[in-house]
């Protein structure tokens, strides 16, 4: 691991919680006991840190607590630990973490710029409600590569005012797959902008590339510039996916629709398997539909015995070429859709 402070310190809490009497250790490298100063290399003082933590693996315990999420059903839900922050990063590098079973998120990035995220190994069971594996959010230039991350809920989740990502040379399964969102859910939200997801294989997740916003948001935001390019699906339920019609546990029927603008988002060269027949669902918000899409080179295959491979677009209308029909907006319409 090659970390660097800039002049702000760098706070990395590594957070230990849970041994059976449920006490948490705060591991703070700025301590007297590791000795890392402002704009100083940290390395020796992070190392020491982390293997005082954890020796190596960093495993959340999460089982002992995934029972006590209520998020599904309670709106003002506590939100329980994550195994790992990295927030106020500049100019650094993570390299060669083990995370396993958090609580919630694995990992979260928040107001980090031009930072690496690599050889990162991320585990946690299917069934695990909202152990994504990274979530970003308020960050510019963060690159996240040779990476393995199965979980069971985001392998990489992208939130508002991000810009410059890059996803490449990532694995994701099982989990719900590579995703922007959910924005338009909280006041006066930052755009995002600049996304590349490239290289990636997902495997058995249950959406493969995803754009998710939620209607009724109190304030208008824009995502754009937005390119997804040589993807493989394998049995992947909702291989490509926008939906601004997102609504987790119904929470929201009955509300207006969506205020985030989508735009400049191509899919290109995505290939592979579909566990459903619905394997492209572009689902744009009425008013303000998307713009300047693309879908060029793409190929998923649907094996089941659900109807014939098909796919959906709404309230956009995107450039296709090299796209067999079925999966080229076979049905499409300009009409608002019912909250699904
Ligand atoms: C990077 O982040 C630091 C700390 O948040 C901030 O001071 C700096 O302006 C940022 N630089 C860029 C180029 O965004
Ligand atoms: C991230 O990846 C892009 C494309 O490969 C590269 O141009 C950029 O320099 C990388 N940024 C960092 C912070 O490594
Ligand atoms: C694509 O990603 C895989 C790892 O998932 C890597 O082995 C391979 O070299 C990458 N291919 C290219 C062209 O970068
Ligand atoms: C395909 O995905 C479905 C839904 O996630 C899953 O139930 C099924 O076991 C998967 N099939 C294989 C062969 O992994
Ligand atoms: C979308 O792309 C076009 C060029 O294709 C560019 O002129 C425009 O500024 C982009 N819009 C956004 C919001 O990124």
């Amino acid at each position: 691991m090659a970390m660097k402070l800039n002049f702000l310190a760098m706070l990395l809490c590594l957070l230990l919680a849970s041994t059976p009497n449920a006490h948490a250790s705060v591991f703070d490298v700025t301590s007297a006991t590791y000795g890392a100063k402002p704009g100083s290399d940290v390395n020796t003082a992070l190392a020491k840190a982390w293997s005082d933590a954890c020796g190596g693996t960093f495993d959340g315990q999460g089982a002992l607590s995934w029972n006590q999420n209520d998020c599904h059903t309670n709106k003002n839900c506590k939100p329980l630990l994550v195994n790992l922050r990295f927030e106020f990063l500049t100019n650094s590098k993570v390299q060669d973490i083990t995370s396993l079973n958090s609580k919630f998120f694995h990992m979260h990035v928040f107001r980090c710029n031009h930072t690496t995220f690599q050889q990162l190994t991320i585990t946690a069971p299917d069934e695990s409600r909202n152990t994504d594996g990274i979530h970003i959010g308020a960050s510019t230039a963060i690159n996240i590569t040779h990476s393995k991350i199965g979980t069971g809920d985001d392998c990489i989740s992208i939130g508002d005012d991000s810009h410059q990502i890059t996803v490449t040379d990532v694995t994701c399964g099982p989990g719900h797959g590579i995703n922007i969102g959910s924005l338009g859910k909280y006041k006066e939200e930052k755009d995002v902008t600049g996304i590349i997801v490239k290289n990636c294989t997902l495997t058995n997740t249950e959406n493969g590339v995803r754009i998710k916003t939620f209607p009724d948001s109190p304030s208008p935001s824009t995502a754009s510039g937005i390119h997804y390019e040589d993807i493989i699906m394998v049995n992947v339920s909702n291989p490509i996916l926008i939906d601004q019609l997102y609504c987790p546990y119904t929470q929201c029927e009955q509300k207006p629709p969506s205020k985030v603008k989508i735009s400049n988002v191509s899919f290109k060269n995505i290939k592979g398997s579909s566990f459903t027949p619905l394997a492209v669902k572009l689902v744009c918000t009425m008013g303000i539909p998307c713009e300047n899409e693309e879908l060029t080179d793409t190929d998923l295959t649907y094996g089941g015995n659900k109807g014939p491979l098909t796919s959906m677009c709404s309230n956009v209308k995107p450039t296709i070429t090299g796209v067999t029909k079925a999966l080229g907006c076979a049905t499409s319409s300009l009409a608002p859709l019912p909250l699904s």
